[in-house]
């Protein structure tokens, strides 16, 4: 993948700017509707799941027309998006400063399709991995694996960070509903709290712990797991024990062997396979165990099946194209800052969660593949909460704040869990549709007047309050909507997100698949560790750091 010119020189980027001054501020979301009765037919599309159904995307409600879509799709072709892509799938090393391939396609490659990364095939060694996975799937589901006590499994604890804990955790809450196995925990927080929660809710005896992480030299989890270790070996009486309870998913042999876990034991994955990309390799195994190995398949088949959307349709009609270019027009020419994602199932609590690290690790990057500062804005902040608590919360400022907040509704149209007797669905679903037509249509003066005169209010009290009953709309939304959650909605909507992620990468030509930003505080912290130690006062921080660590000290240190 070579560098591409600077972005803001290309020509079609220099139309968009021109068109975003031209007309960028009287674009209005309720205006193009009523120019186009065709409009919501032009801009959704559907993904066709072979067996759960259709996947709507409706791009409707967006500052979008014919014009400025063309000129985002030849952006996406001048970038070179297509061949990025297709260097992904054939293995090229993408992600150049870790030498690496950039391959979780390869590791739900349910066609098999051979994929050779230095001359030799991958997809030999990923099989054999997803069938030790199930093989262990089956012995614990089916309580033949007996812990130390001669007790079957009953409790697994996860334990693991970034992307070896938030896709295993999002996916097994999002997929409750399909739960057949043991129940499933998640430890990430260095803070010893996070741990001892856990602990007091699972027996030793029927616990399986999984080491989850892809260098096994991650501080929080190695910590973590030299403590549970710890836990079981002192309620075992038996340092054999470990043997029956420790499991690890990892790439690094050596490390698992000298922490004391048996190799057997271990589920190993490949430097090829990003952190935020992982839940699809090994460190998927919280999630087979707890949903069954056949719906982990599901959940695979889901997401392969948008990547060969991904790698076969036209830019015009490919959907994580089509969000990627969306996103760009919002974050490049009027300057949103954030994208917010908010799904209307309470499943999915965990999703905006899962892509904070898969969006904002990915392209939180300031400098172009070839190491020029960039003179644009890359990776938006991604955030969000289920509906409809969010509209409880910070709804008020996407609705009349001062920013302008793109945002991405995800609802199933049918619910697990039809509580009998309630509406609770129908409810849900009816707040899902009012809150994109409300945000898109807002209320004028004249309707917001109208109103309170229809309510008896003098008209001196109208005056006053006019303005702050007055919604400006024309904020944009997507809405996708599938008919439920399933392992294979779910794998697909992942999957979406994922590429729509490296779609933008691309066009800002960064690369989306290291994360140096994150290593400059993990080497100050163990400096600081050091600090920490003892009463004396420390002076060799700036004067903040050193003002906190001396204060910290005078408070805990005994
Ligand atoms: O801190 C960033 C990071 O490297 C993530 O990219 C990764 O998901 C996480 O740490 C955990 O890493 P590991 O799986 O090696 O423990």
């Amino acid at each position: 993948m070579e560098s591409r010119p600077n972005l803001v020189i290309e020509p079609t980027w220099q139309k968009l700017n021109h068109f975003y001054k031209e007309f960028g501020s009287k674009i209005n979301i309720m205006d193009l509707f009523a120019q186009d009765p065709k409009r919501f037919e032009k801009f959704s599309t559907t993904i066709e799941t072979p067996l759960d159904g259709p996947i709507l995307i409706d791009y409707s409600k967006n500052r979008i027309n014919d014009e400025v879509l063309k000129l985002l799709f030849q952006l996406a072709r001048d970038r070179g998006v297509e061949s990025a892509r297709d260097a992904m799938f054939s293995a090229s090393k993408i992600n150049f400063t870790e030498n690496r391939s950039v391959l979780h396609i390869a590791l739900r490659n349910r066609k098999n399709r051979p994929i050779i990364v230095d001359g030799k095939d991958v997809m030999p060694e990923v099989n054999a991995v997803l069938d030790h996975m199930k093989s262990f799937c089956d012995l614990i589901i089916s309580k033949k694996w007996k812990g130390y006590s001669g007790k079957p499994i009953e409790d697994v604890v996860n334990i693991g960070i970034g992307g070896s804990d938030l896709g295993p955790l999002m996916v097994t809450e999002a997929l409750k509903s399909f739960a057949v196995g043991p129940r499933v925990h998640f430890v990430s927080n260095i803070d010893g709290t996070h741990l001892a929660e856990v602990l007091k809710k699972v027996n030793p005896e029927t616990t399986l712990f999984i080491i989850a992480s892809k260098t096994f030299t991650t501080q929080e989890t190695i910590t973590n797991a030299v403590s549970a270790k710890t836990w079981l070996v002192a309620a075992s009486g038996d340092a054999s024990a470990v043997a029956k309870h420790f499991v690890a998913l990892s790439t690094n042999a050596e490390k698992v062997r000298e922490f004391g876990i048996d190799t057997n034991n271990m589920f190993g994955f490949w430097d090829w396979v990003g952190g935020r990309y992982s839940l699809w390799s090994a460190i998927g195994l919280s999630i087979a165990l707890n949903i069954g190995y056949d719906n982990f398949v599901k959940l695979l088949e889901g997401a392969h099946y948008v990547d060969e959307h991904f790698v076969n349709t036209p830019l015009e009609k490919n959907v994580p194209v089509i969000l990627a270019l969306i996103g760009i027009w919002y974050i490049n020419f009027y300057n949103s800052e954030t994208h917010a994602l908010l799904p209307y199932d309470q499943y999915l609590h965990r999703f905006a969660a899962y892509f904070q690290q898969g969006d904002m690790e990915s392209n939180g990057k300031y400098v172009t593949r070839n190491g020029d500062q960039v003179s644009y804005s890359t990776g938006p902040i991604v955030w969000g909460e289920p509906g409809t608590n969010g509209q409880h919360a910070f709804y008020q400022l996407i609705h009349q704040g001062t920013r302008l907040i793109p945002a991405d509704f995800i609802a199933p149209a049918c619910t697990h869990n039809p509580i009998s007797g309630g509406k609770h669905h129908k409810i849900l679903l009816a707040n899902f549709l009012a809150q994109t037509e409300a945000l898109a249509k807002g209320k004028s003066l004249e309707e917001a007047a109208a109103e309170l005169k229809a309510s008896g209010m003098p008209a001196d009290q109208i005056d006053r309050i006019l303005p702050h009953k007055v919604f400006q709309g024309n904020r944009p939304t997507n809405s996708i909507v599938c008919k439920m959650i399933t392992p294979f909605t779910l794998g697909a909507l992942i999957a979406i997100y994922e590429h729509k992620i490296f779609v933008q990468g691309v066009i800002w030509d960064i690369n989306s698949f290291d994360q140096w930003g994150v290593e400059l505080g993990k080497q100050l912290a163990k400096a600081i560790e050091k600090d920490l130690e003892g009463s004396n006062k420390i002076s060799n921080h700036d004067q903040s750091t050193n003002g906190l660590v001396n204060f910290i000290k005078s408070c805990c240190i005994r």
